[in-house]
């Protein structure tokens, strides 16, 4: 039996990747599987919590005991969250969200022509920063996937986003980042700590993180 700590605690989780549609046959996406994501969801459901999934497409199955909500674009998973957003107590943004989308949406299929094709890009909403400022009592945890600067990357993004916690992964490391099933992250907090992780499965680095939100959240006497 699984400790009950997080008992009545409303978490939502994101995870997976989005598809930014080009027309009705092609999409931008990128390489998140959704294990980081589902292995949060499943852990804090096994504690006790109240757990929202919202999740990209994936090939996983999601946690049993879990709310299930699928989207497609950022645009779908920024409404998700957004609406949801005031009966969470944690929210971790465990998702790669498309930084940009297609401008333009062709209703039909594109046709190729002879030559290059350029296809302008517009930036999507960053769902965490939008948190960030509209937070009221929630605990905040975004990721941070980086390939150079990780650790003033991931404290930009804490300070930036108004997040509470940052969880960064240097995904040019084998076993860890996309697609894995372990990770190796370091955790940053607002009091101006860092705690590098050994690497560990993807369900296990879960219940780490969700130790140290516990935690945190405590520190800040919240509840
Ligand atoms: O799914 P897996 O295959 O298991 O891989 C796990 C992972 C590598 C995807 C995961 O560990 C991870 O790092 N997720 C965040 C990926 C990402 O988009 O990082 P970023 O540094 O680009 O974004 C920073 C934060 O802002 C993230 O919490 C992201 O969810 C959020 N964001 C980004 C853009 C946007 N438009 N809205 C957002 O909310």
């Amino acid at each position: 039996v699984e400790r009950q700590d997080m008992k009545d605690i409303r978490l939502l989780v994101t995870a997976g990747a989005t598809r930014e549609a080009v027309d009705p046959v092609r999409f931008f996406t990128n390489r998140s599987s959704g294990k980081m994501g589902y292995a949060i969801a499943e852990a804090a459901a096994k504690r006790g919590a109240k757990v929202t999934l919202v999740s990209g497409k994936t090939d996983l199955t999601p946690p049993a005991g879990v709310e299930f909500v699928e989207v497609t674009s950022a645009e779908d998973m920024y409404q998700a969250v957004i609406s949801r957003y005031d009966d969470m107590d944690i929210v971790v943004k465990a998702a790669a969200v498309a930084d940009y989308r297609p401008k333009v949406v062709h209703s039909q299929k594109m046709k190729k022509k002879s030559g290059d094709l350029v296809l302008e890009l517009t930036r999507t909403r960053d769902i965490l920063a939008d948190l960030g400022k509209r937070k009221t009592h929630q605990f905040l945890v975004g990721f941070a996937a980086e390939t150079e600067n990780v650790e003033e990357n991931a404290r930009g993004k804490l300070e930036r986003k108004n997040a509470d916690m940052i969880v960064a992964n240097n995904v040019t490391q084998s076993g860890a980042g996309f697609g894995v099933d372990t990770n190796i992250v370091t955790i940053y907090t607002r009091d101006g700590k860092s705690e590098a992780l050994p690497q560990m499965r993807k369900t296990e680095i879960a219940d780490c993180l969700l130790d140290k939100v516990l935690e945190a959240r405590g520190g800040q006497k919240r509840q």
